[in-house]
């Protein structure tokens, strides 16, 4: 018998790769439903992606040689492949908004000097832990724009309202891959809560001041209405986005905490189908 017949055969990751390549020719400026704060909102979210996705992968590459689990090796492959084609089609988005007159390539150049302020003080193991809690706020940010018809008809633009529900669809699909290579290279509870305490703090700052210099630059920072609207969207106490992330957020700091644990597979499968794909 040949050695391949008698080979057990190798694992499939668990989630595909897809090939996208979005356009944004006919997109208007503020594309969320025609306001300022919420267009800028998303903005803001996807100057951090090209490098932010860039530093989840090469957290998870530095660690890999340690990784023995086949079936893991293969989701970090793919996760890769996701995370790279995100960066791919943010950037994309990114040249849509400078077209319009939104700086979000000075956004970009901050990041990159963060990341790299940040790679330059860390360990590996610290690095690939701010990964896990970057990925939490990810996966919990997808679910919820996934789950809210409410929010998410909101995108009123169909190429944004696509872009931003396959990376969220992609986003549940490999939320526990990073947090299972933090577990397989032995991270433990207060590496990881204490880093996701830290990296919180950044994170928000960096959202906030990105936010205000979107808005001043765009002679938007005394558009009341749009606040108005923006902060209802996303701190309004009953069904504000934000407000809707404080719970699932403070789940990451129980004992025994696993991505898994909320299960989203029915959520990307209805999303799957509506979006058309098939994999
Ligand atoms: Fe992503
Ligand atoms: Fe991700």
């Amino acid at each position: 018998m040949s050695i391949s017949a008698t080979a057990a055969p190798l694992p499939k990751a668990n989630f595909p790769v897809r090939r996208m390549d979005f356009s944004f020719a006919e997109t208007s400026k503020y594309w969320w439903s025609g306001d300022p704060f919420m267009t800028h909102f998303m903005n803001n979210l996807s100057s951090l992606f090209p490098h932010g996705e860039k530093f989840f992968v090469d957290s998870v590459r530095a660690v890999r040689k340690q990784i023995e689990d086949p079936q893991l090796q293969k989701d970090i492959s793919a996760f890769i492949g996701q995370e790279a084609m995100h960066s791919k089609e943010h950037q994309t988005y990114n040249d849509y908004a400078q077209a319009h007159g939104i700086d979000l390539d000075v956004l970009d150049m901050r990041i990159k000097v963060l990341l790299e302020w940040v790679t330059k003080f860390t360990t590996k193991k610290q690095r690939l832990a701010a990964t896990c809690a970057l990925e939490h706020f990810t996966a919990t940010m997808a679910e919820q724009l996934l789950a809210r018809e409410d929010i998410n008809m909101q995108m009123t633009d169909p190429r944004m309202y696509k872009l931003w529900l396959w990376h969220a669809i992609e986003e549940n699909e490999h939320k526990s891959v990073a947090y299972d290579a933090y577990l397989a290279v032995g991270g433990g509870y207060w590496l990881r809560t204490l880093t996701m305490a830290s990296t919180s703090l950044m994170f928000i700052g960096v959202i906030a001041w990105f936010q205000l210099d979107l808005l001043r630059k765009d002679g938007q920072l005394f558009n009341w209405s749009s606040w108005k609207y923006g902060l209802k969207a996303l701190f309004g106490p009953r069904n504000g986005y934000i407000t809707g992330l404080i719970r699932p957020y403070l789940q990451y700091y129980k004992p025994g905490f696993h991505p898994s644990q909320q299960d989203t597979v029915a959520l990307e499968n209805r999303w799957r189908t509506r979006l058309g794909f098939d994999g």
